[in-house]
């Protein structure tokens, strides 16, 4: 197996100039965020607080769809495809992730930054955890609160599968083994973000596209990606949620308040040897710059995308707007099959197990990727009175600084939809530059006697590359009353009988 080929490294290295600021010289951890944050860029730092450290590589869709070898536009049909084809686990005896073995390891060794102002302390913010429930590998990207050498803090406040383990594991006071993965390929990141039934390592190799390589830790029995750049293993304590963690700048934007939070305390680390450490970009000014956000954003798409298929004839696009978080604002665009289906649409996003706030739902013809266009179907398709749809008392998103205190939450749905087959003839077409094509004819009115025609048409006829002289010869058939427009607006010709 070519256990290269998902390396952070690697992807890193084929990154084009316009996806990668390198950054040559040695720099302070101190200095980092302020270069990583809002970055369009990922950055690469040869030297950060002594070791390589990658940030912001997952936080742009073009380079996520670099990353699954596709254009940001067929990112979601690309991961759906992939989800579809089941590949394989592999367990290897021995893995380039533990070339390097740390049996007294230090937290504080690793280049772990101070990312916003008031964050508690360093953060490790692109780590990958690893649980077992039962005989399924759970996954996802947990925070982890630098309190010493061996010990972190993790937020588990928001539900989750991994908050489900350890609440059932503190009830039988018991600890959670874990292991960490810090510095993966995009795909990796991609994975853990989902959160899908089922076995989640299945779910990484399946997004890989190819079999996966795992490893057993050295200090507990999980099994983690063979060709990762760092493994952090260890446990979660059995005393539950029992020490102060954050704040932190959270992924919508705002400071999360410091909470009380289980304690992850570490028992061994491996690496590779020319490993690099990762640090995602989680909060800040522009959250479509953020890992976080593009990350959610596509694991909200293909929830979306699951829930409405099942719901209308035809779904042609799903985009959750990085810039709101990646799961508050989404657009649907559909292919109506009978009338009704945008709401019915409406519907299935509001019960699907992201938490979508607001839906914006589109015909076919609109691009979801721009907001120009959402901004002309908001324009010029809806009217609040009949078209918005607005519940209240779903389940909240804690996190969402607007519920100010409510423990519900509510939804909107904008039809932005034309009712079905409502607009024919020109109504249907978009305005565009004329194209002059069609048959020629010596006069207007030879043109007309073959048929009513538009003036394009007539330009054309004529092999006009002006038009004005067009003007003058319907002005005069026009004088001689036997010029009329139908309904679309096509001039037609009706000369007088001859005279008898
Ligand atoms: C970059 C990033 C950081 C995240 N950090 C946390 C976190 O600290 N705590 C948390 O509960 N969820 C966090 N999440 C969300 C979870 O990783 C995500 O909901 C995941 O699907 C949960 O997996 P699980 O339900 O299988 O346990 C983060 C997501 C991303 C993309």
């Amino acid at each position: 197996m070519d256990l290269e080929r998902f390396r952070l490294r690697r992807f890193l290295e084929s990154l084009p100039p316009e996806e990668l600021q390198r950054v040559e010289e040695p720099i302070a951890l101190a200095d980092v965020a302020a270069i990583h944050d809002g970055n369009p860029k990922a950055v690469w730092f040869r030297q950060a607080g002594g070791a390589a450290l990658a940030a912001n590589v997952t936080a742009s869709r073009s380079r996520l769809a670099l990353a699954f070898g596709t254009t940001p536009g067929n990112l979601l049909a690309e991961v759906r495809a992939r989800l579809a084809r089941p590949q394989k686990i592999v367990e290897m005896q021995s893995a380039p992730a533990q070339e390097v073995v740390e049996r007294q390891p230090d937290l504080t060794a690793l280049p772990v930054h101070l990312q916003h102002t008031f964050d508690g302390a360093p953060y490790i913010s692109a780590s990958m955890d690893f649980t077992r429930d039962g005989e399924r590998t759970n996954i996802g990207i947990r925070r982890l609160m630098l309190r010493g050498r061996r010990e972190a803090g993790v937020d588990l406040n928001a539900p989750s599968d991994l908050r489900a383990i350890y609440q059932a594991a503190v009830g039988r006071g018991d600890r959670v083994p874990i292991a960490f993965v810090v510095g993966s390929h995009p795909v990796d990141h991609v994975a853990a973000a989902m959160r899908l039934p089922g076995d989640e390592l299945n779910l990484m190799a399946a997004l890989r596209g190819e079999d996966l390589p795992v490893v057993k830790c050295l200090t507990n029995d999980l099994r983690v990606p063979a060709d990762a750049e760092y493994v952090l293993e260890g446990y979660l304590d059995e005393r539950g949620y029992a020490e102060p963690e954050g704040p932190y700048g959270e992924f919508l934007g705002y400071y999360g308040a410091l909470k009380t939070n289980p304690v992850f305390h570490l028992t061994a680390i491996t690496r590779r040897r020319d490993a690099v450490f990762q640090a995602a970009t989680i909060s800040g000014a522009t959250l479509a710059r953020t890992d976080t956000a593009q990350l959610n954003a596509i694991r909200a798409e293909v929830a979306v995308w699951r829930a409405v298929e099942a719901a209308v004839s035809e779904v042609t696009a799903v985009h959750a707007t990085p810039s709101g978080g990646g799961a508050f604002n989404v657009r649907v665009a559909l292919r109506q099959g009978s009338p009704g289906e945008a709401r019915a649409a409406i519907d299935a996003v509001f019960a699907c197990p992201v938490h979508v706030k607001h839906v914006f739902v589109v015909d076919h013809d609109v691009d979801v990727f721009s907001a120009e266009a959402m901004d002309w179907a908001l324009a010029t398709r809806f009217q609040a009175a009949r078209d918005l749809v607005v519940r209240d008392g779903f389940r909240p998103m804690p996190l969402d600084p607007s519920l100010r205190g409510r423990t519900v939450a509510s939804k909107a749905g904008f039809d932005l939809t034309l009712p079905l087959g409502e607009r024919k003839g020109i109504d249907s077409r978009t305005p565009e530059p004329p194209r002059y094509e069609g048959r020629r004819f010596r006069s207007v009115a030879a043109a007309l006697a073959d048929g009513p025609k538009f003036f394009v048409e007539l330009m054309s006829a004529r092999g006009s590359r002006d038009g004005r002289e067009i003007v003058r010869e319907v002005d005069a058939l026009r004088a001689s009353g036997t010029l009329e427009r139908d309904a679309e607006g096509r001039y037609v010709y009706r000369p007088a009988p001859p005279a008898r």
